[in-house]
């Protein structure tokens, strides 16, 4: 039994409308060099590839949900045809992420035919389409930039998805007017990883660096309250699915040190492997174990105890914003534009 107080703790009924974001395969053609859960080999330890067959369940338990690939990119997944009807057919609302490489425009044609306006795609694109191979290493920007408009023509919901760069800032009002003229969206994304690759880094680094030396400060205050964003509604931090198998509060903790510490926390019990999860109800019998509501009670209650992560990553901050990715560090600030 637990010894924790429940009261005003959210369970299942709130976790199911913030949506799950799935990582359901390890695999990437690109090597980008500021991928994040790339950068560490460890990270891939007992990871594999969960069949439409297995995660099937999790789109019957949640309407929203997100592909961003924390450790792949979501379209060399071999059953993501089959999975993009399921959407369609099954009423989910989608939003995949994707370096758009490496398939050829009949099976792009097949995907975007099976899709609808539920269903929202993000390309990630940095740069003009004859640039962006400078930080998506292997990546055809000019193909990528043929299938989107393919996609776009044929009615699917396109976004295009731009990092700042050294090479590309002065290319994004250019890159804006492409994407509008072809009834896309845009979506300007400053990164933070500067340290692991200096030489990408922008020459204008005021937007995100000022923020960052803001929060340094405000940092170094000693008085830890924290704004989980997994319990806020506003903010799009979903119920993480890991390639392991297993549900985890938020992608922050996706990372093998992470693992550790939420390991002990009781996430990773084989009853709550996906293979023992077999309907929706089972899923919301999980969200609503004291394993779970002990640790959301924790983040309000005592965040003091709370896991470093959440320490660092949801810390409460004076000026608190209601910006996606609030960490010191790796995290994209984006603006939605
Ligand atoms: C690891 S990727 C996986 C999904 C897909 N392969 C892609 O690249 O869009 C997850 C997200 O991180 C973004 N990303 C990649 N490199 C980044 C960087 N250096 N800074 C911030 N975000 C980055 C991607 O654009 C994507 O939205
Ligand atoms: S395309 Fe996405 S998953 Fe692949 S290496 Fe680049 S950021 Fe990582
Ligand atoms: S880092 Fe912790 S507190 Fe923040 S969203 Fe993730 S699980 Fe919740």
């Amino acid at each position: 039994m637990s010894s924790k107080q429940h009261t005003n703790i959210p369970g299942s009924k709130f976790l199911l409308t913030k949506g799950v974001n799935v990582e359901l395969s390890n695999t990437c053609r690109l090597k980008c060099p500021g991928c994040g859960p790339r950068l560490f080999k460890e990270n891939f330890k007992g990871t594999g590839i969960i069949r439409f067959n297995q995660a099937k369940v999790i789109f019957d338990t949640f309407q929203s949900v997100t592909m961003c690939g924390n450790m792949s990119d979501p379209i060399y997944h071999p059953d993501f045809l089959e999975t993009i009807v399921y959407f369609r057919t099954n009423d989910n609302v989608v939003r995949i992420h994707t370096n758009g490489s490496g398939k050829t425009r009949e099976w792009w044609k097949e995907i975007f035919s099976a899709s609808n306006n539920n269903i929202k795609w993000f390309f990630g694109v940095d740069g003009l389409p004859k640039d962006s191979h400078k930080y998506r290493i292997n990546q055809n920007g000019e193909e990528v930039w043929e299938i989107m408009k393919m996609g776009s023509s044929m009615g699917a919901n396109i976004t295009w998805q731009y990092i700042v760069f050294n090479y590309n800032e002065n290319d994004i009002e250019t890159c804006k007017d492409m994407a509008k003229t072809h009834n896309m969206n845009f979506i300007e994304v400053h990164s933070t990883r500067w340290d692991l690759h200096p030489d990408l880094k922008p020459n204008d680094l005021n937007k995100t660096m000022k923020r960052r030396k803001e929060m340094s400060k405000e940092l170094q205050s000693n008085r830890i309250e924290l704004d989980p964003e997994c319990l806020n509604l506003d903010i799009a931090k979903d119920i993480m699915f890991t390639n392991k198998g297993y549900f985890l509060p938020c992608c922050e903790c996706d990372g093998i040190l992470n693992h550790m510490e939420f390991n002990n926390i009781g996430f990773f019990n084989k009853e709550f492997h996906i293979d023992n999860l077999k309907t929706p109800n089972n899923i919301i019998k999980m969200f609503d174990s004291n394993i779970w509501k002990d640790f959301h009670s924790t983040l309000l209650l005592t965040p003091e105890l709370a896991p470093t992560e959440c320490q660092r990553f949801c810390r409460k901050l004076p000026d608190s914003t209601k910006q996606h990715g609030r960490g010191l560090d790796g995290f994209a600030h984006q603006n939605v534009l």
